[in-house]
């Protein structure tokens, strides 16, 4: 593994989040105002090429998964076409290719994406309830979400291996009664469930008593499934992951309020206008869509690239490390947008 990307406390940061896009096609309550947010131009978000090139880059100093995010990465409309040639740096050592996504129209992609090499997906779902999905998201689209999940969960059948997860973020009063039959869910179906502590991030109304703690989050589980178990996890993951005996299923939570997991984290991430950002709450970003837009004598990225982002693993071990980075709860989180999540 490339030392250039190991730090002082010999992280190994192998994981490389990209979003691809600030765009969506939903208006979750958590996450975007009605109106949307204000569009950076399209000239200054990453082309294919620039993202597959990066890509290819952090590849060869060790990266080993790449997950792309947004915004929503499939409205964006080459995610196939780039997914395609992702899926051809399996051969220089990628061996996770998946996406964070909402689901909407995942169904009408996903073959060619498994096909292109796709190894797991991560659908946001943070309800049951078709009612309430609309109510939560100010869209329609529940049935669509639905179906992608079920195409995943055949595709799966037929063996295609696409690890299935399910992201719900939990806020009181809202969605809390949804804990138990997502729980259930799990009973039959090959899927993770994620519950996710509610963070307050770019003014989205976060108020304390809406986050619903991990401890409060197993305790109602406990009233119906009073056997749930802890199962082991991962060295890097950053949830939780318990089942329910006998249940096929899984469920995890993600405990970004109450434990954080700076120790473990090994994330790189890039915005989808290119600038490469090292820790969640760290502010230092440096564009790298910047450097491979200047000329260095038709050699894209140089030195300078290669210094800036040797600069930023240094910021990274100012800012955070397993001495525990905490979050402050008046200023809220550091990061802009929910696409550095
Ligand atoms: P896996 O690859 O399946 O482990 O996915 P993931 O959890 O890395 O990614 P996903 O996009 O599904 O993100 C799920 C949640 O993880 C987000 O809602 C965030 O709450 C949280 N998260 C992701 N990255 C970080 C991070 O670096 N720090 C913190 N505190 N939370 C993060
Ligand atoms: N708190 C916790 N998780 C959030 N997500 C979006 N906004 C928040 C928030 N305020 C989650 C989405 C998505 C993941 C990438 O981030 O559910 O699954
Ligand atoms: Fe879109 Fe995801 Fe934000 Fe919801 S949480 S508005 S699906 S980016």
């Amino acid at each position: 593994f490339s030392e250039f990307l190991t730090d002082t406390f010999a992280r190994q940061h192998d994981y490389l989040r990209i979003s691809l896009t600030e765009r969506c096609n939903l208006r979750c309550l958590y996450c975007m105002p009605e109106e949307g947010i204000q569009l950076q131009p399209p000239n200054t978000q990453l082309t294919t090429a620039e993202v597959f090139y990066l890509s290819q880059l952090f590849v060869n100093q060790g990266v080993n998964k790449i997950r792309l995010t947004g915004g929503e990465p499939t409205v964006r409309n080459d995610i196939v076409p780039l997914m395609q040639r992702l899926g051809s740096l399996r051969s220089a050592g990628l061996k996770e290719l998946a996406l964070t996504t909402n689901g909407i129209s995942l169904w009408r992609k996903l073959d060619a994406m498994a096909e292109a090499g796709l190894t797991g997906v991560n659908i946001s779902l943070d309800t049951l309830d078709p009612f309430q999905f609309q109510l939560l998201t100010r869209r329609q689209g529940f049935d669509a979400v639905m179906k992608s999940i079920n195409r995943v969960q055949e595709m799966n059948k037929l063996g295609a291996g696409i690890r299935l997860k399910i992201n719900c973020v939990v806020m009181r009063g809202l969605n809390d009664h949804q804990i138990l039959p997502f729980v259930e869910m799990t009973r039959e179906q090959d899927v993770e469930v994620r519950f996710i502590e509610y963070m307050p991030f770019g003014g989205n109304k976060w108020s304390e008593n809406k986050m619903l703690p991990y401890q409060e989050m197993l305790d109602i589980i406990r009233t119906k499934y009073p056997d749930v178990g802890r199962l082991q996890d991962k060295k890097n993951d950053t949830s939780k992951t318990w089942q329910v005996p006998g249940f096929t299923g899984r469920v995890g939570f993600i405990t970004s309020m109450t434990h954080n997991f700076c120790s473990s984290c090994n994330r790189l991430r890039i915005t989808s206008d290119g600038n490469l950002k090292v820790c969640l709450h760290g502010e230092t970003e440096v564009s790298l869509r910047d450097l491979l837009r200047s000329d260095h004598n038709g050699i894209p990225m140089n030195d300078d690239a290669f210094d800036a982002i040797r600069q930023l693993e240094l910021d990274r071990r100012k800012s955070s490390g397993p001495s525990g980075l905490r979050f402050d709860g008046e200023e809220g989180w550091i990061s802009k947008e929910s696409q550095l999540l």
